[in-house]
C-alpha cells in the first residue's frame, strides 16, 4: 500500500523528514522509488527537462497523464518490498486557472485516469483557493506551491521571491490560507531560508522546500538536476554528480572503440 497524502503530516508530526523527487518515466519512477523517496511528484518542470520546452507553459494535461502512467509502472516495478511512496502529478497550466469545474475535471482525469493519489497546483490567489476547496472537497488531495511558481514565469521571471516585507507578509498569509483551504502539504520554492523555516513552524501541513533552505519539513529536487542531467541548471539546486559529462564521456568511448567492420578483400582479378 503505498504512503498516502495524510501519512507526510503524520511525517511531520513524529518529527521525521519528507524526502520528495521528481519522475517522468518508467525508469526514473524506478529509480527515485529504489533510492527511498517517500513521495514522487511528476512536475509539470518536464515539460523543460524532458519535452525541451523553453519554459513548463506548453505541457498538456493529457501528456502529464502519459507520464504519470509510465512513473507509476516504473515505481511498482521497482517496490517488490518496503513502502511504496506516495505519487503526486502536477496539474499543467491552465487546467485549473480557468474554472472550478474545469479544475475538478482536470484534476478527477488524474486520479481516474493513473494510480496517483494526489495533485500539485501553483499559487494562491482567491480564484486559486476557491478550487482548492472544491477540489478537495470532491475528494482529490491538493498540494500547493508558493514562492517561485513557474507558471507565472512571465510575472515573476524565476527570481527568488519573500525578499521584501510586504512580499513575505503575503508568503505567510498564503500558506495559512492553502492550509485553511484543504492543502496536505506545501512546496515552497526559491525563498529565503528564514521565511521557509518561519512557514514550517507555523503551519501544521509539511512545507516542502527547494531552494528554501534546510529549516523545512521536507525537501524536493528535480531528479534531472540532482543527477547534474540538464544543461540549464537552477543555481539553487546543485547537481550531486556530473550525470552529463559521465554519461557523453561513457556514450563517446564506445563509439570510438567500435571495431572497423572486416570485410573480405575483393578477390584478385586473374591475369590474362
Ligand atoms: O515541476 C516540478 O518539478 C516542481 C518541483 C520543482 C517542486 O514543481
Ligand atoms: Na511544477
Amino acid at each position: 500500500m503505498p504512503l498516502r497524502p495524510a501519512d507526510l503530516a503524520r511525517r511531520k508530526q513524529a518529527g521525521l523528514p519528507i524526502s520528495v523527487l521528481t519522475a517522468w518515466d518508467a525508469l526514473s519512477g524506478a529509480l527515485v522509488t529504489e533510492a527511498g523517496a517517500d513521495a514522487v511528484l511528476v512536475g509539470d518542470s518536464l515539460a523543460m527537462v524532458v519535452l525541451g520546452h523553453p519554459t513548463t507553459l506548453p505541457v498538456t494535461l493529457d501528456e502529464m497523464l502519459h507520464h504519470c502512467r509510465a512513473t507509476a509502472r516504473g515505481m511498482a516495478s521497482a517496490c517488490s518490498s518496503g513502502q511504496e511512496p506516495l505519487l503526486i502529478c502536477d496539474l499543467p497550466f491552465l487546467t485549473y486557472q480557468c474554472s472550478a469545474d474545469d479544475a475538478v475535471a482536470a484534476a478527477g482525469r488524474v486520479l481516474k485516469e493513473t494510480p496517483a493519489a494526489g495533485v500539485k497546483l501553483e499559487g494562491a490567489e482567491p480564484e486559486t483557493l476557491a478550487v482548492i476547496d472544491r477540489l478537495v472537497r470532491s475528494g482529490i488531495p491538493v498540494m500547493g506551491h508558493l514562492g517561485l511558481t513557474p507558471q507565472a514565469v512571465h510575472r515573476t521571471g524565476y527570481r527568488r521571491q519573500g525578499n521584501d516585507a510586504a512580499s513575505r507578509q503575503r508568503l505567510l498569509r498564503d500558506g495559512r490560507a492553502l492550509e485553511e483551504a484543504g492543502c496536505f502539504a506545501l512546496v515552497i520554492e526559491h525563498v529565503p531560508a528564514d521565511l521557509a523555516g518561519e512557514l514550517s513552524r507555523s503551519l501544521s501541513i509539511p512545507v516542502i522546500g527547494i531552494g528554501a533552505g534546510e529549516d523545512c519539513d521536507g525537501q524536493v529536487r528535480v531528479t534531472a538536476d540532482l543527477l547534474g542531467l540538464t544543461s540549464r541548471q537552477p543555481p539553487f539546486s546543485p547537481p550531486l554528480i556530473p550525470g552529463r559529462s559521465l554519461a557523453v564521456e561513457a556514450l563517446r568511448r564506445w563509439l570510438a572503440s567500435q571495431p572497423h567492420p572486416t570485410r573480405p578483400t575483393a578477390p584478385a582479378t586473374p591475369h590474362c
